[in-house]
């Protein structure tokens, strides 16, 4: 019989006990990366906001602390994000240490009104003190006024604030942190607005030339990709006051079906773009077969802006920090290949391992990766023709409440070469799927009914379309 500890992944952050969603405040402080999270500490469903806390020094091994905000008589505590306050603006700080400051949505549950608030710490986060005239930001016309997400613009030396406002983004600016000030919105007319947008995100991303430009998040819900949650994004300027973007597409930073709410990480040590989603969905989230806790969140990654192929794109690489995670190789072959197999293996049944393969469509039209065992698998197919990869999870053993008839579909065009290198990361319940450059992602929970020890990489055609392949063990 299949136990939680069959699903809870090794290297993606998971709750000791109970309910998880969105990750909160993530912040980089005196060598620690600090994430927060939407937390119910007496349930495994959603229910009273607390923010749960880990840290961790590698990104790979995580560390719970104790809860560090509780609801108080202003409401639950809602998704939000933390600054180090290096100048001392708020005049929060107290000792020697740099004051965090975490802004967050304070929600009364008896009118759902949405308010924001403040908490400090002066001691590298490990206590917190609420502000004493909390809310800082209130509203009496939107009905969902929430997710702040807070950053320093250098440009104009002020503190920007983006809400998620409904079906847009509003855009605020402060000195203190404590007053601030409406400049301007964004969103109305373009994008996906298919559910309610939340937990925006906005920072500068650079090109591999060093060229710079303006990214916004946008997580939305439903009206996601595949169905369900998703996260689009928006490339374009921003002065301080006023987002403006030239794109016409709709811009999806993830094609799974399991990455929602993601926003990065405040003063990243390196200056990366370091990202992090609650690797579930709210079509099914508060179902899936783990009990003593609910949900991962994704392994990080580290987002760039890219222009080739015609497009102007983020794409989304996993960190260096993944050599901590990855452990002995247990094959490889540079040999091209017409087929590839390995049957009754013992590291894919146990269900944590790492892939990189390159694949050649010159001679191909479709090619199909599955992992499985006799009677369940999940089947990778991409086809050239069609511009799609796409992922099946229908004979996977579990049902995720039929959405899209767990079908997962990424629209891809080979650049010239015809070459797909896809690197996948599984960890128990869930595949992060990276195509090429990270041009596509495709983040995916998946729930074994019996172990899969079994991958196949198969087409039509007897030609040698497998250029390399290596598979490696996750470490104990
Ligand atoms: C996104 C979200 C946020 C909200 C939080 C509540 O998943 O709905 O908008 O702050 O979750 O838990």
């Amino acid at each position: 019989t299949i136990s939680d500890n069959d699903y809870r992944p090794d290297f993606h952050f998971t709750p000791q006990s109970n309910w998880m969603n969105d990750p909160n405040g993530m912040v980089y402080y005196a060598g620690e990366y600090h994430l927060f999270y939407q937390h119910n500490p007496d349930a495994n469903v959603w229910g009273p906001m607390h923010w749960g806390h880990a840290i961790s020094k590698d990104l790979v091994n995580w560390e719970e602390l104790p809860i560090a905000l509780y609801p108080d008589n202003l409401g639950n505590i809602f998704s939000g994000s933390i600054v180090v306050d290096s100048k001392n603006t708020s005049g929060f700080k107290t000792g020697s240490e740099s004051p965090l400051v975490a802004i967050f949505t304070h929600q009364n549950p008896a009118n759902n009104n949405q308010t924001q608030s403040l908490a400090y710490s002066n001691d590298k986060g490990r206590s917190w003190t609420k502000y004493e005239n909390n809310p800082v930001l209130v509203n009496n016309v939107k009905a969902d006024f929430r997710d702040p997400k807070v950053s320093w613009h250098k440009e104009t030396q002020k503190w920007i604030m983006v809400l998620a406002a409904g079906d847009e983004i509003m855009f605020y600016a402060s000195s203190d942190l404590k007053n601030w000030e409406y400049k301007n919105s964004f969103g109305k007319d373009v994008g996906a607005h298919g559910g309610v947008w939340e937990c925006p995100d906005l920072f500068k991303i650079e090109d591999e030339n060093g060229q710079e430009t303006w990214a916004l998040l946008v997580s939305i819900n439903p009206g996601g990709p595949n169905g369900g949650s998703g996260t689009q994004y928006f490339l374009g300027d921003f002065d301080g006051e006023t987002f403006t973007s030239l794109q016409e597409t709709t811009l999806w930073l993830d094609y799974g079906t399991d990455n929602y709410a993601g926003v990065t990480w405040s003063n990243e040590p390196n200056n990366r773009n370091l990202f992090m989603g609650w690797m579930s969905n709210w079509s099914y989230a508060q179902n899936v077969p783990t009990y003593s806790y609910r949900s991962a969140m994704t392994f990080p990654r580290t987002l760039h802006w890219q222009k080739s192929n015609g497009e102007s794109i983020i794409v989304s690489k996993l960190p260096t920090e993944i050599i901590y995670a990855i452990g002995g190789k247990i094959i490889e072959n540079n040999n091209a290949a017409s087929r590839f197999e390995l049957l009754n293996d013992e590291t894919l049944g146990g269900g944590k391992f790492y892939i990189e393969t390159t694949l050649d469509f010159s001679d191909i039209n479709e090619a199909k990766i599955e992992w499985g065992n006799k009677s369940s698998s999940i089947v990778i197919n991409y086809n050239r023709i069609n511009g799609e990869l796409i992922l099946n999870r229908q004979e996977s053993g579990y049902y995720f409440n039929n959405l899209n008839s767990n079908i997962i579909k990424c629209p891809y065009v080979l650049p010239a070469s015809n070459q797909l290198k896809i690197k996948m990361l599984v960890d128990k319940s869930s595949m992060e799927i990276f195509l090429n450059n990270g041009e596509r992602v495709v983040t995916a929970l998946v729930f074994p009914l019996a172990p899969f020890k079994n991958l196949e990489i198969t087409a039509n055609e007897e030609i040698q379309f497998i250029k390399q392949i290596k598979i490696n063990k996750l470490k104990e």
